[in-house]
């Protein structure tokens, strides 16, 4: 059986009982460790399953995936997951390839960013098409984001934002030379992803992003317990934070919606750098009757 086993947001802890028992019983764990990161590092995960842990890399998953399901026809094999398997980054395509091989799958669930980032008080009904904002280069700024974030806002719905990683990347010169030498890893905070926004928004001008008058919502560190830090405002707001506001990776931004509900207002004022402004700007701007 090949099991693809949702880790949850934390740490080692946070597997389900069901996917602890599938670790168990695997003769091979890999640990997918390039589209998001637990807050702890892989050996704690080793001592607690008392197991090795395989690391797999973009490479092993998306191009050497037959090495990962070797024998899983005859023994368990388990491929573990940050957050959800389908949470954001589908792992479909090693199942597909599984299933191809007349080889069993069971996935098991945990949960995802997609389903936290609820912890900001904005209702997950109301939040449309989730974009992926990506390091921008002088030469390569990728702005497709903005047309779904406009797409969205045009329903009066939220948009999250999940903020870039980048983990075992060669420099454009080692990438060249073939050198297999890695870049240091790279996750997107609040405040660059804030910037990038607000770049394409000067170059569109479609007025989808205003600074000062378009609510979000940044989250760190979800489901981290003590470490987990929202703060709420305008986007100039969160700009004007000191970088440590956020804490630690990973980051993760809401655009908050226009059909946006007295509710989710009160909720999440409770993270707002300027109380008075977010009421504001949720009554005046985005038309949200509040008492
Ligand atoms: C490509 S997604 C993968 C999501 C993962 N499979 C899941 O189900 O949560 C990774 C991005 O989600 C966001 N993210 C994941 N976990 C997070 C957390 N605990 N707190 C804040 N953002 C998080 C970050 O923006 C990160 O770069």
């Amino acid at each position: 059986m090949f099991f693809i086993i949702g880790l949850g947001l934390c740490d080692e802890k946070d597997i389900t009982v069901r996917g602890f028992q599938a670790v168990k019983g695997a003769t091979r764990v890999y640990l997918e460790a390039y589209t998001s990161i637990l807050m702890v590092q892989k050996e704690r995960l080793e001592v607690f399953y008392d197991k090795p842990l395989i690391l797999a890399d973009r490479d092993m998953v998306e191009t050497q995936s037959d090495t990962i399901l070797n024998k899983a026809d005859v023994e368990d094999v388990a491929l573990l997951v940050v957050g959800d398997p389908f949470g954001a980054t589908t792992h479909t395509d090693i199942i597909l390839r599984a299933r191809a091989l007349g080889i069993p799958t069971r996935v098991i669930h945990n949960a995802s960013i997609m389903n936290a980032v609820g912890a900001a008080g904005l209702q997950l009904y109301q939040f449309g098409q989730t974009v992926s904002l990506v390091f921008f280069t002088e030469t390569w700024k990728p702005d497709s984001f903005y047309d779904r974030i406009k797409e969205n806002a045009d329903l009066g719905l939220h948009t999250l934002v999940l903020l870039d990683i980048k983990v075992k990347e060669q420099s454009d010169e080692n990438l060249a030379r073939g050198r297999k030498i890695y870049e240091p890893p790279r996750y997107m905070s609040v405040p660059l992803a804030v910037r990038q926004l607000v770049e394409i928004e000067s170059i569109r001008k479609e007025g989808v992003l205003g600074p000062e008058k378009t609510l979000a919502v940044a989250l760190s560190r979800v489901g981290g317990g003590e470490e987990q830090r929202i703060v709420a405002g305008t986007l100039a707001d969160l700009a004007a934070q000191p970088e440590d506001a956020f804490g630690e990776p990973l980051h993760s931004l809401v655009i908050v919606g226009k059909r946006l509900h007295h509710l989710e207002v009160e909720y999440a004022e409770t993270f707002a750098v300027d109380r008075e402004r977010w009421r504001d700007i949720a009554g005046n701007v985005y038309g949200c009757a509040l008492d």
